[in-house]
């Protein structure tokens, strides 16, 4: 059924929305956006002319009078289980940006919920479709670092302070459930979890030195993986000038692989054979259609019942090791994932 189409919604059209948009003209091209949703009517309208789709300005109002089947909720995270509720029970197939939601509580009730439909519920993380992470676990596989021993990520996220506007959603933990950990460097615990394995306890340190913002702005965490490895992530919001890092890291018995940042990033095996290292394919290009990407899996599970990368329960990971941190920051102890 390669020539059926998919009608979706998007709801939310503020930051995200433009990522989607652009993967769905470049890579999940049998998405055909019918509706567009923003509580602000700019957005919507602006969000509605770059589509060609019809304009709505509340969740319900399209819900009832909206041409779709599929939704792509992009949220602030509060919003997203009356969003997505609101959508499975009127039969929609649901796209929902990470995180799941604001709290555990909260996103185990989607997931309740979303177990409870017939319809399909994906949560949208682009990082699960960043090949050069898969080609690194590739290569770890097939044994060209030896015995995998350890694993570091780095996520450096650039702020731009206006103290005269009002302080962004993504700033109160009542609304967001946390800080950048949960936020941006759910992307770098995804591929973590990729290379290394799921994710048994954590513990960490957090502070705050971005100003009116409740959650962290850094944060040091150390992983335990399942399979007996250990990790370490920091999660890094600048706001001046900084160094170039390492993206991610992973050293084994008898050698490493890397993946720089920046334009010129690369995926870099170091072994005997490659002592210099090897550049085994450019990082950017291994990231460029991940928005594309995951739309793609998406519309694919609905219309031709593919299995999608990671299921829901699965998405909840990233979310559920910010937590973690949280939890061991207060405890001072290493802190269960799961
Ligand atoms: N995957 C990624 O790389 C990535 C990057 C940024 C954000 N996100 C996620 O995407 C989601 C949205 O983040 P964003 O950065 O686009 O936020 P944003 O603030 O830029 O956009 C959110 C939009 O939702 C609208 N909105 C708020 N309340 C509404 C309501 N009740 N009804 C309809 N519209 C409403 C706002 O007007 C705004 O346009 C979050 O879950 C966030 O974590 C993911």
């Amino acid at each position: 059924m390669t020539d059926s189409r998919l009608k979706m919604a998007l709801i939310g059209c503020g930051g995200i929305a433009q990522a989607h948009w652009q993967g769905i003209q470049r890579v999940a091209t049998r998405v055909d956006v019918t509706a567009v949703v923003d509580n602000n009517p700019d957005a919507a309208k602006a969000m509605a002319e770059q589509t060609g789709a019809v304009a709505y300005t509340d969740i319900d109002d399209a819900l009832k009078n909206g041409d779709f089947d599929a939704v792509d909720i992009m949220l602030p995270h509060d919003l997203h289980e009356s969003a997505a509720t609101a959508c499975f029970d009127v039969g929609k197939h649901v796209l929902l940006e990470k995180p799941m939601a604001h709290s555990i509580e909260s996103a185990e009730r989607i997931l309740e919920a979303g177990s409870k439909v017939d319809t399909v519920f994906m949560i949208a993380e682009q990082a699960q479709y960043w090949t050069d992470v898969a080609k690194a676990r590739e290569l770890m596989d097939a044994g060209a670092i030896g015995e995998v021993i350890s694993a570091s990520g780095n996520f450096y996220d650039r702020v731009a302070i206006d103290l005269d506007a009002p302080p962004p959603w993504r700033y109160s933990l009542a609304v967001s459930g946390g800080g950048l950990t949960v936020d941006g460097g759910a992307h770098w615990i995804r591929p973590l979890r990729m290379m290394m394995g799921e994710v048994d306890e954590v513990i960490g340190v957090a502070g705050h030195h971005v100003p009116r913002m409740e959650g962290e702005s850094w944060s040091r965490m150390l992983m335990k993986f399942e399979n007996g490895t250990v990790g370490v992530l920091t999660c890094q919001n600048v706001m001046h000038a900084a160094g170039p890092t390492d993206m991610f890291r992973v050293t084994g018995t008898e050698g490493e692989i890397q993946i720089t940042g920046g334009r010129e990033g690369q995926l870099m095996l170091f072994n005997r054979d490659h002592p210099r290292g090897e550049s085994i394919m450019n990082a950017v290009e291994g990231k460029r259609d991940s928005y594309g990407a995951e739309i793609k899996d998406f519309c694919e599970v609905v219309l031709d019942s593919t299995t999608m990368a990671a299921p829901p329960e699965y998405s909840l990971g990233e979310f559920r090791t910010a937590q973690a941190l949280y939890r061991s920051i207060k405890s001072g102890h290493w802190e269960k994932v799961w």
